[in-house]
């Protein structure tokens, strides 16, 4: 198989090939220190205020898709064969301004100017997927972008109007579609690349295969699929990761299967790609996920990062570990699958052997008799990380509550199940009194920490409150048992 050491991509209208590119080299800094592209700003360098944002454009199955990212915490070796779409590409009829950037004048939408590029980036990728939003639309695609003068009401006024300003369909991406996709088409690698110096080393294998034989030459290799958390690692830690495996242009890792009775999604599929599925097979989550980090990062992250990353306060590893989901673990011995609670055996410690990647995550779906809900406590609605996330899963047969499954994250070391109060519902009939003691068992489950995010007394509460409005929520919409016993 022909190995190679370099990577393409566009970057507006340039094709660009670089040697040997380092693995830790942010698209942001390739952009604004060796381009000269500075329209792209930096603010936080941890993916939360928007700044940076620019448009990452990627051949998904002969489809180009284009998604708004954070350029602070992609790593441009990720990107061979992708179309790097920055501000200074937007362009209007005629040399006027891009209609985003005029609507924006016009309403007044920027201040010092620092988030704008950032801001009309994001209204830009919005514009082109949908030019007529709604307001819940507009603010949807700005969760990931920080304004700390204007304040939002010109922004979202201007965003509204875009429509007016011209067409996406006279939109240089639109007009140049075919041109850039056959460019990106020849672009893309056939065989492994590795690139990079031995200490900031990049690998991307070509397929799945290749991965586990990369995985099984280079066992202490760091995965890379999103960056949004190892992204922080490099720019906030200054941690060295080398060599890593770029695994987020494997398609294998991007299939979404859904049954009947079963959800299965690659571990490389991102928030945003499984967005619509959730809705559909799991609607119970679909709030919860729009809760899930902003826009941009929603693009990068994948649940698979989500879940290996072992973080105690990961927020789909609770309503998964709730739905009874179970994720294949892949290498060159074979593949094994494990329930995900199995998974998390301690702070930091996860049942992943050397050489091994996670390749996929099975969700059973809801049957009809049980009652499921996920929610998230965090400071802001938006871009936050949880104190308290919990997924829990009711079976209810004929007003006796015949089963519970209920996870937690924040709670503990790891997201963990809460035995006590799942004892405390299972054989009880439906009702306050029942919810109430789940919730006093959960002390028996749990002695959470303090921390910035929350003291351990209000995680314990805030716990217990949960369970309680789980119970007034679904007896008031008269889901509870009058409902379930009738099925
Ligand atoms: C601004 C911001 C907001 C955020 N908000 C939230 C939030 O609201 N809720 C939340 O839960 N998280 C949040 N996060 C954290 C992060 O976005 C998620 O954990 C995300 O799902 C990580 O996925 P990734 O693909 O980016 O992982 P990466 O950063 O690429 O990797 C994370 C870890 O998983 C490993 N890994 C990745 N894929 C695999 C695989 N297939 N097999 C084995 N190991 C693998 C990596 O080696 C690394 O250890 C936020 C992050 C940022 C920057
Ligand atoms: S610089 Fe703040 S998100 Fe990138
Ligand atoms: S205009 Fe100043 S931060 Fe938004």
């Amino acid at each position: 198989m022909a190995q190679q050491n370099h990577i393409r991509f566009l970057l507006n209208d340039t094709e660009i090939t670089v040697e040997g590119a380092k693995a830790t080299l942010t698209l942001l800094d390739y952009l604004r220190l060796e381009r000269r592209l500075t329209g792209t700003k930096e603010g936080c360098a941890e993916g939360d205020c928007g700044a940076c944002t620019v448009l990452v454009g990627r051949l998904a199955n002969g489809v180009l898709r284009y998604e708004t990212v954070n350029a602070c915490i992609r790593f441009l070796a990720s990107l061979n064969g992708c179309h790097i779409v920055t501000i200074e590409h937007l362009r209007g009829e005629g040399g006027a301004l891009h209609p985003v950037q005029q609507a924006m004048v016009d309403f007044h939408g920027s201040q010092c100017g620092f988030c704008t590029p950032g801001i009309v980036m994001s209204l830009y990728a919005l514009w082109m997927e949908n030019s007529d939003p709604s307001v819940g639309q507009v603010e949807t695609a700005l969760q990931g972008n920080l304004c700390r003068c204007t304040g939002y009401e010109p922004i979202i006024k201007a965003a509204l109007a875009v429509g007016a300003y011209g067409s996406p369909a006279r939109d240089a991406l639109s007009v140049e579609r075919e041109t850039i996709a056959a460019t990106l088409n020849g672009m893309q690698a056939t065989g492994r690349i590795v690139a990079g110096p031995q200490d900031d080393m990049a690998i991307l294998p070509v397929d799945a295969a290749d991965l586990a034989a990369v995985l099984g030459e280079y066992p202490e290799a760091t995965i890379v699929a999103g960056a949004t958390d190892v992204g922080l690692w490099v720019t906030k830690f200054l941690k060295p990761i080398s060599p890593v495996v770029f695994i987020n242009h494997l398609e294998e890792l991007k299939t979404i299967d859904l049954s009947a009775d079963m959800l299965s999604i690659g571990a490389g599929v991102t928030y945003s790609e499984a967005e619509n599925v959730i809705r559909e097979a799991l609607p119970h989550l679909s709030e919860y996920w729009d809760r899930i980090a902003g826009w941009q990062v929603r693009n990068m992250g994948t649940i698979g990062g989500n879940i290996a990353n072992g973080s105690p306060i990961g927020d789909t590893p609770p309503v998964l570990i709730s739905l009874g989901a179970r994720i294949t673990l892949q290498s060159m011995e074979g593949a094994r699958e494990v329930p995900l609670e199995a998974y998390f055996i301690d702070y930091g410690k996860q049942d992943r052997k050397a050489g091994e990647f996670v390749s996929a995550i099975h969700i059973p779906r809801p049957k009809a008799n049980q009652i499921d809900a996920a929610y998230k406590i965090s400071k802001r609605r938006d871009e936050d990380i949880s104190a308290v996330a919990v997924g829990i899963s009711v079976t209810v047969d004929a007003a006796q509550i015949t089963g519970a499954r209920i996870a937690y994250g924040g709670m503990a070391a790891t997201p963990k199940r809460a035995a006590k109060a799942e004892d405390a519902l299972v054989g009880a009939a439906w009702s306050a009194a029942a919810f109430d003691a789940a919730a006093r068992a959960l002390a028996e489950d749990f002695a959470p920490l303090s921390d910035w995010r929350a003291s351990a007394e209000y995680r314990l509460l805030v716990a217990g409150n949960l369970l309680r409005r789980f119970h007034l929520e679904h007896d008031a919409a008269h889901e509870g048992p009058a409902r379930l016993a009738a099925v």
